[in-house]
């Protein structure tokens, strides 16, 4: 029998919740990750937008496995352990100039993913235009913490500038996709762009 589409984001949160993330969201990283790889052998990966955690917590636990560090900037706080973990978490406007300087104190990064959205105000025009500034708020910090051969992962509604923004991108890195994975509700105009192979990167500190 066929799920609503309800019923198809209770099924998404439910198995979220029994696998023990605290959003549904983690399924779309993974889905991003099956389809491009973009992990590799990462060391230092930034997570925009991570609140409640899920991306957070998947890349800690499944892709660094402990080591390394995961960068987590949110408005909110997450609401997964960070203590005696590999997170480190900057709570705040991931582009002010004082989180921006606490972001790149642990530059460069191998990955950088966001999952950050707007307020949505139910407006699409506005909605898109919100989230269209924060991927190019995104994108330009990639330009400056990524490392050389890096990956960008970052989610974007749907609209009339994505192509522009996705050209731009393609003079810095070798691959860019746009990619909607299936967990996406249906009804929604999200999807990811997925940058990969950055050509020219930050050297190591
Ligand atoms: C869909 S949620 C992210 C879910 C997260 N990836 C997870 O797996 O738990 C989007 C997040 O983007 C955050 N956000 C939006 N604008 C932001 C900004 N300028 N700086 C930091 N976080 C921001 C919001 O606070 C919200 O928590």
């Amino acid at each position: 029998m066929a799920k609503s589409k309800k019923g198809e984001s209770d099924w998404w949160s439910q198995e979220a919740k029994r696998l023990g993330y605290p959003a549904r969201s983690v399924f779309k990283l993974k889905e991003i990750n099956d389809r491009f790889h973009v992990f590799g052998k990462p060391d230092k990966v930034l997570d925009v937008g991570a609140a409640p955690g899920s991306w957070t917590q998947f890349v800690s636990q499944e892709i660094l496995k402990g080591r390394g560090l995961v960068v987590a900037c949110d408005l909110n706080p997450l609401s997964i352990p960070v203590e005696g973990t590999n997170i480190t978490e900057v709570v705040g406007d991931a582009f002010s100039e004082e989180n921006q300087a606490r972001i790149a104190s642990f530059a460069p990064y191998c990955v950088v993913i966001s999952d950050a959205a707007p307020h949505t105000t139910g407006n699409r025009s506005v909605d898109c235009q919100r989230s269209l500034e924060i991927a190019q708020c995104v994108a330009e910090l990639s330009k400056s913490m990524l490392k050389k051969g890096g990956n960008l992962v970052f989610k974007i509604y749907q609209g009339g500038e994505t192509a522009e923004l996705v050209r731009s991108l393609k003079k810095d890195f070798k691959k860019v996709s746009v990619f909607k994975p299936e967990c996406c509700r249906n009804s929604s105009f999200e999807c990811f762009v997925v940058a990969q192979d950055k050509l020219a990167g930050v050297a190591e500190a």
